[in-house]
């Protein structure tokens, strides 16, 4: 279980997290939604330790990832978390499987032969063993995006935090993508959140869905909850309409 508790975090005059309150409950996925700029990725790198929240609290089971007093301690509660950023945010010089592998030799656990093992069995699970010897720029966005949840999968860990993980590919492949998580977490058992603005796309991945507006947690709901609400926000962001309470642009 995650638990966020009454989570803020600004940026000089802007106020980006004004008080979350969420808990991610253990082996179900949850979607966290919301427009364009509600603080979706800052709270995904709240909950990492990439980025210190200014007040509240974030409990990983019974680790504080908040008051962790230094990197080390950080990324020590990390190391149960698997990670899918935004970019896939592969590393350009290296191998597919050299990025695969690297949080295996970051960790300098195991190894080489237990790491190519495990390294080769995650690329696999996602279709993309064939092309372990490419680097990233020769591949498609969809088989980066395939790239990064395997490297999320490495280390096998018990929590995996999917930001947008089909932004930037056509229907088809996102459709893809959506699979092949939906087939992971059922495989493996997972907790996990996936960062989407993609409604009813994402409900195929997930059993609960936590909605980010001006700062706040609006509606933390289960999916069909959450589809019958008729709070005028969450509304007007299903229909995508532009009219109505969240202004566009
Ligand atoms: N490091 C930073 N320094 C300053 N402002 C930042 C920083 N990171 C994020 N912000 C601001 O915080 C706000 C929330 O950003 P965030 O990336 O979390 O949005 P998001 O909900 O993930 O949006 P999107 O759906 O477009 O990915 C934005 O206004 C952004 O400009
Ligand atoms: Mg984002």
């Amino acid at each position: 279980m995650i638990r966020i508790r009454n989570v803020t975090k600004r940026f000089g005059e802007q106020l980006v997290l004004d008080g979350i309150n969420l808990d991610i409950e253990e082996g179900k996925t949850t979607a966290i939604v919301g427009p364009s700029g509600t603080g979706k990725s800052v709270l995904i790198k709240i909950i990492t330790g990439l980025l210190l929240a200014d007040g509240g609290e974030v409990l990983i089971g019974k680790d504080s990832m908040t008051a962790a007093k230094n990197v080390q301690e950080r990324l020590d509660i990390c190391a149960r978390m698997g990670v899918l950023f935004q970019a896939a945010a592969l590393f350009d010089s290296m191998t597919l499987f050299d990025n695969a592998a690297f949080p295996l030799r970051y960790r300098k656990q195991l190894g080489e032969k237990e790491i190519v093992a495990r390294t080769a069995k995650r690329l696999k699970d996602v279709g993309m063993l064939d092309y372990a010897d490419r680097l990233p720029g020769q591949v498609s966005i969809g088989m980066r995006k395939r790239v990064g949840i395997a490297r999320a999968l490495v280390t096998d860990p018990d929590i995996l935090l999917f930001d947008e993980p089909n932004t930037g590919l056509d229907p088809q492949v996102g459709q893809e993508i959506y699979e092949l998580i939906a087939a992971t977490q059922q495989h493996l058992g997972f907790t996990g959140i996936v960062i989407s603005h993609e409604i009813p796309e994402v409900f195929q991945v997930c059993e609960r869905v936590a909605m980010l507006y001006k700062g706040k947690v609006v509606i933390d709901a289960e999916v069909e909850e959450f589809q019958k609400s008729n709070n005028p926000i969450v509304q007007q962001f299903t229909r995508g309409d532009i009219e109505g309470p969240i202004k566009v642009g």
